[in-house]
């Protein structure tokens, strides 16, 4: 009779699949789920069942036996499951076995022995097979470990914690938008998606005018980052084409608090690019800003 895997590692095995199949399936907090539980209980009692057929089976087998084989079969029950184990991992043939297992070619005095595999080297080879499988299976139909499923996961999650901080973070307004030497980086690539088109690259000028010159059109505000608020804000009076950003749902206010903070910088700390930089013929007339921030 062959020796049964102990029940041991059977429910071990279907604890890890249980386990697995809630992975696999993205379930949240699944050890708090009755489902886990229910499956994990189910599982184990079929486990059980089987067993307790099985011991039926072994015992009717068992009287059908002669005593020779019965004393055989005591003896090899007294030694355990992983004993077993391993004495057939590092099994070693006698002399007799080893002429069974010879193949019948030779060269130069050089002779093969067809030895079965270990079973240590079974064992791996028939997990990573079925390691793979789980694998392409999860990964073709599941999100699970995803990786353009966690992409969108957290691009969403980022998104919602976004609007969320909208809502409850002060709206922002020309009285209390403030210049901050922090907000310059994030500024420029808020320029660069939505401004450049027009103002060209560092704001030198080309549709729209130069803005790292002295020279402004439209002078609204007596400091020269709420000018730039209130121009992202209200657009130009007189020329469509510098549309109400904020106003209209472009940008939001607290974007234009940071391109404003690069204007500022681009206008203020940085040297104007003048005509023969590249840069747009000054329009408007010369400002002088009161408080510059
Ligand atoms: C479609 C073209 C266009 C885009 C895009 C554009 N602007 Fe303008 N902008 C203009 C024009 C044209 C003027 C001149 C308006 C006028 O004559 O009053 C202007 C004027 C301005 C002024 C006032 C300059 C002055 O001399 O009065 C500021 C500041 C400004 N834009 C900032 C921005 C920022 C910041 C962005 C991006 C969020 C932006 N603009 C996007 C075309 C554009």
């Amino acid at each position: 009779m062959k020796t049964r895997t102990p029940i041991s590692i059977r429910i071990a095995a279907i604890i890890i699949i249980n386990i697995l199949i809630f992975e696999v399936s993205d379930t949240p907090d699944y050890f708090r789920s009755p489902l886990f539980w229910g499956m994990l209980i189910i599982f184990i009692l079929l486990v059980l069942i089987a067993d307790s057929i099985m011991d039926l089976v072994e015992s009717t087998n068992f009287k059908m036996l002669s005593e020779e084989e019965k004393k055989q079969y005591l003896e090899d029950k007294a030694i355990t499951y992983f004993r077993k184990l391993w004495n057939a991992a590092f099994k070693k043939q006698t002399d007799k076995e080893e002429k069974s297992l010879l193949i019948d070619h030779g060269f130069d005095g050089i002779t093969e022995l067809d030895n079965a595999l270990p079973k240590w080297w079974l064992g791996l080879f028939y997990f990573t097979i079925t390691y793979c499988l789980v694998y392409l299976v999860a990964f073709a139909f599941t999100d699970y470990a995803h990786p353009d499923a966690e992409y969108k996961n957290e691009a969403k999650a980022q998104l919602a914690s976004i609007s969320e901080y909208e809502k409850t973070a002060p709206a922002i307004d020309i009285d209390n938008a403030v210049y901050s030497s922090d907000n310059i980086a994030e500024g420029e690539h808020i320029f660069k998606t939505n401004c450049v088109s027009c103002h060209s690259a560092g704001g030198k000028g080309g549709i729209g005018p130069n803005l790292t010159d002295k020279y402004w059109i439209n002078i609204k505000q007596k400091s020269l980052f709420k000018n730039v608020f209130w121009m992202l804000q209200n657009g130009s009076p007189n020329n469509p084409t510098m549309k109400a950003f904020i106003k209209e749902g472009i940008i939001t206010s607290r974007d234009a608090e940071k391109v404003a903070a690069y204007i500022y910088h681009i206008n203020q700390e940085q040297t104007p690019i003048t005509e023969s930089q590249g840069g747009a013929a000054p329009q408007g007339q010369e400002a002088t800003w009161e408080n510059n921030k």
